[in-house]
């Protein structure tokens, strides 16, 4: 098990749930959400790749995705991981929701390139998925719960167990709390401006999925541009 403790102040994440609540909460409603981000699908992809590229790369290394499986991304945004599952998933089956229409049209564009992909795309929410029980083999969720209030997750985390199988894996990647030097300035934009940093805060996922049942096989951090990720492979 590769698990990183990192304790800083009051920005602390390792275990204890409690601790893990101690960070900054969500300060951008829900309902605004999808409006939001319709609004900036357009830009997206140039935060997308200064950023977050490296642990979004290292995400689909962990995922290590077998052709012939069932892969589910919720938060698809543009598709700049879906279009990494869909070519190395050509015979299995690829679905992306995400509540932003916006995004999805972006992602509709970005996948148009590959040819013969087997994917479909869908509006709609982490809260209520489509998928049956038991029946996906990899979901992949990239920097969204930094826009969940810590009250919600749990309904999520349930609903993502239940649509995984058993021997499934669940790749998450999301912006943390910084533990390098220069991390700290993602904090300080939020406080002033939240919807200016597309409603995402800093968070530590480990604990909470421990609560769900999940097992966490790796936990790494990862900084681009000063901006603090994490990415976490765990299994229900
Ligand atoms: C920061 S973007 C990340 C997009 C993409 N996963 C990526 O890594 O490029 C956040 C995305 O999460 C979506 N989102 C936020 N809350 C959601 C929810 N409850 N259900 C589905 N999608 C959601 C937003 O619409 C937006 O596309």
């Amino acid at each position: 098990m590769n698990l990183k403790f990192c304790c800083s102040g009051f920005t602390c994440c390792t275990s204890g749930s409690h601790l893990a609540k101690e960070g900054l909460d969500a300060r951008v409603p829900q309902e605004e959400i999808a409006p939001l981000y319709d609004r900036v699908s357009g830009i997206y992809d140039i935060w997308g790749r200064l950023a977050e590229s490296h642990a979004r790369r290292r995400a689909i290394d962990l995922a290590a995705i077998r052709d012939g499986e069932t892969v589910l991304e919720v938060a698809v945004g543009t598709g700049l991981a879906f279009l990494e599952i869909v070519k190395r998933n050509p015979h299995g089956r690829n679905m992306g929701i995400d509540l932003s229409q916006g995004m999805l049209s972006r992602a509709r564009k970005r996948l148009a390139q590959v040819r013969g992909g087997n994917y479909e795309f869908s509006t709609g929410s982490a809260f209520h998925l489509q998928a049956e029980n038991d029946s996906v083999d990899l979901l992949v969720n990239n920097y969204m719960f930094d826009l969940i209030p810590y009250e919600d997750m749990d309904k999520i985390l349930a609903e993502f167990r239940r649509v995984l199988k058993k021997e499934g894996r669940l790749v998450l990647v999301n912006m943390t709390r910084g533990e390098r030097f220069g991390s700290r300035l993602y904090e300080t934009l939020y406080r002033l401006s939240p919807r200016a940093m597309g409603g995402c805060r800093g968070v530590c996922l480990s604990d909470k999925l421990r609560e769900h049942g999940f097992f966490v096989v790796v936990r790494e951090y990862h900084q681009q541009m000063l901006f603090p990720s994490e990415v976490i492979l765990a299994r229900p």
